[in-house]
Formats: C-alpha cells, structure tokens, sequence
C-alpha cells in the first residue's frame, strides 16, 4: 500500500505536482492520492491543490534523512553508532530504544521519529510531537558504570545539549534545574533519561531529547506552559533538523564518554554559567510536596541547592518555578 510518505517525498513548495504524474509514477488510483494528500494534511502541512496544474506544499517540509545524519556526525560519534533507526510516527522513541537490543560496551543506537503519538515527559507529562517539527530522538547506551552513579548524568547531559544547540547560534540559552534547557526564558528543549537491566553494570540507558525546531510554524499546539523554538531565536535560519540532530548527538556522545572515563569537569561552575534559577527565590513542587526557598546552583551530585530558613537543603527530585510573589 502506498504510504503517505512517499507522495510527501515528492511533493515541493516551489512547483506543482500533477495528480496524474503521482497516479502513474506509483501506479495507484487517483482516489488512493487523494487519501495521501488528506493524511498530509491531516498532520499540519498545508497542500494547496490547483486545477490543471497539481499539488503545491505551502511550505517547505524539512524530513529526517538517515544517511545525511550520518554523514554529518564527528568520526568520535560515527565510529561508536552501532544503529540509527528513522521512524515516520511511533509512540516514543524512548519506549521504542527500550525494546531494541543493547549495542556493545562503549557503542550506541539512535532512534528517530518524525511524529510521537505519546511522547513522554518528565513526570509522567505528555510531550507534544508533531510530524516533521522538531527533533524526538532516543540515544541507547549501555551503562558500564554502577547505576547509582549515574544521577549526575542528567545536568551533564543537559550542559552537553545546550552546547549543541548554542553551536548551531541560538540565543539567550539557560538551564533550569533538574535538565531544562531555556531559551529567552521559555521552554526549547528536555530531557527524560530512563533505565533499566542490572543496577551494577550492563544497564541499558535511554537518554530521550526532545527539541523545538520548527514548532511556530504549526498553529493550535496544546503546551501548559510557555515554550519557544529555536527557529524564533536563530537569525538567518539554515540548519536543517539533521544538522540539529548530529550536533546533539555528537555532544551526547562526547558527554557518555567523558562520564564513562570520569573526564568531565567542572559541572557546578559550568551550570553556574547557565542557571535560569540562579540566587531566585523559587517554589520546589515535588507531588503534592511544595516548598519556598532561594535556588542556590547544584551541587557536584547534581542535587539542587534550596536555601531556606533551615539552611541549605540538597534536593535530588522536583521541578521549580519561580515564586510569584516574596
Ligand atoms: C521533559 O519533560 O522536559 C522531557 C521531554 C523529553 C521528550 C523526549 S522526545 C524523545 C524522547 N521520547 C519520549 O517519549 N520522550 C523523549
């Protein structure tokens, strides 16, 4: 059966595609197109249709493509890829990583997808993921280090992918604590780092991240809070999203080894240098649990620095927020 993406693949915002061109090449009927142009359209990309000339994309679409990827990593990424995967739509590249078979000691898998249908969050939340908009990707590593020790990973990671983004020229870049990533102080990117298998050693870890890229261009996004992408704060745009995923990639890749080898330096100046939440009073949420205090950077655990009239507490799990009012 013909998939949408291929009628997709063919189609151009800079000229017109004739229904009788795409009859033929895929030998279908012209109802079977006409399904295909719905389905395209039914995932936010506008077709215009012209009688006598054919189908026209309004915009432009910017579609993963595996091999590009690829042959854009560094050679430290590329000689340790043991697997990349590109998928038009599945429900989380995280759930898909976590059922995919571990690569050796010091190697990696990469899944992709073009659409979640049930990405996740952090904390049980859902991450909204339209067709072609931004970058889901699953890194799946296998831990060699105790899992215990891998907690400092999380705002290691969260350093490493606000390097990657800050390369391809974002501005206004901060980190907010656990592994926020900030941009002109609205939510451009996350992280969900998941695990599971043997807690001393041969653990599969699956390092999830998910990037606005092109999120503006889609009208009627459902976020409850504010959010921005790296589309609106990057002048003269002309990365593709396989630039944004190789770069977030081999800054990933750099981090696992650095964090396998003990190399890294530095994480509590290094958030210093970012922190969103630096010296605010801030609000701690963690379940029903709420608690007022000024953030005071990290600690090199990663655990969170809360001053309160008790002193200062290291806090590992929760989400803060700025306080309204103090
Ligand atoms: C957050 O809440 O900030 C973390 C968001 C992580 C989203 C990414 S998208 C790719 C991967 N697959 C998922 O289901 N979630 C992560």
């Amino acid at each position: 059966m013909l998939h949408f993406t291929e009628v997709l693949t063919l189609l151009d915002n800079n000229r017109y595609c004739s229904g009788q061109a795409l009859v033929q090449r895929f030998n279908v009927t012209r109802a079977t197109i006409h399904n295909c142009i719905a389905k395209i359209e039914s995932l936010g990309i506008s077709v215009e249709l012209i009688r006598g000339l054919g189908y026209r994309l309004m915009q432009p679409v910017d579609l993963l493509n595996h091999a590009e990827i690829q042959s854009k990593l560094s050679s430290q990424a590329a000689n340790k890829l043991a697997d990349i995967q590109c998928l038009q739509e599945v429900d989380s590249t995280n759930r898909y990583a976590g059922e995919l078979e571990l690569p050796q000691p010091g190697e990696f898998s990469l899944v992709l997808a073009e659409m979640q249908t049930a990405g996740k969050g952090r904390r049980g939340r859902q991450w909204v993921s339209p067709y072609a908009a931004n970058v889901y990707l699953s890194v799946l590593w296998p831990l060699q280090r105790p899992l215990h020790e891998a907690g400092i990973l999380s705002p290691m990671l969260a350093i490493s992918m606000l390097t990657a983004l800050g390369q391809l020229d974002v501005s206004g870049l901060s980190l907010k604590w656990p592994n926020d990533i900030y941009c002109h102080n609205k939510k451009l990117a996350g992280l969900l780092i998941e695990s599971s298998g043997e807690i001393n050693g041969g653990c599969k870890m699956i390092i999830g991240m998910g990037v606005n890229v092109l999120m503006s261009q889609f009208e009627n996004v459902n976020i409850d809070q504010q959010w921005t992408d790296m589309y609106s704060y990057t002048q003269d745009w002309q990365h593709s999203r396989n630039d944004v995923v190789a770069k977030l990639v081999d800054s990933t890749v750099s981090t696992l080894i650095q964090f396998e080898n003990n190399t890294f330096e530095g994480l509590v100046e290094i958030w210093s240098q970012w922190d969103l939440m630096k010296d605010k009073h801030v609000e701690l949420h963690s379940g029903q649990f709420v608690q007022a205090g000024v953030a005071r950077g990290i600690d090199s655990d990663g655990c969170l620095l809360l001053e309160t009239s008790k002193g200062v507490e290291k806090i590992s799990v929760g989400d803060i927020s700025l306080r309204a009012r103090v």
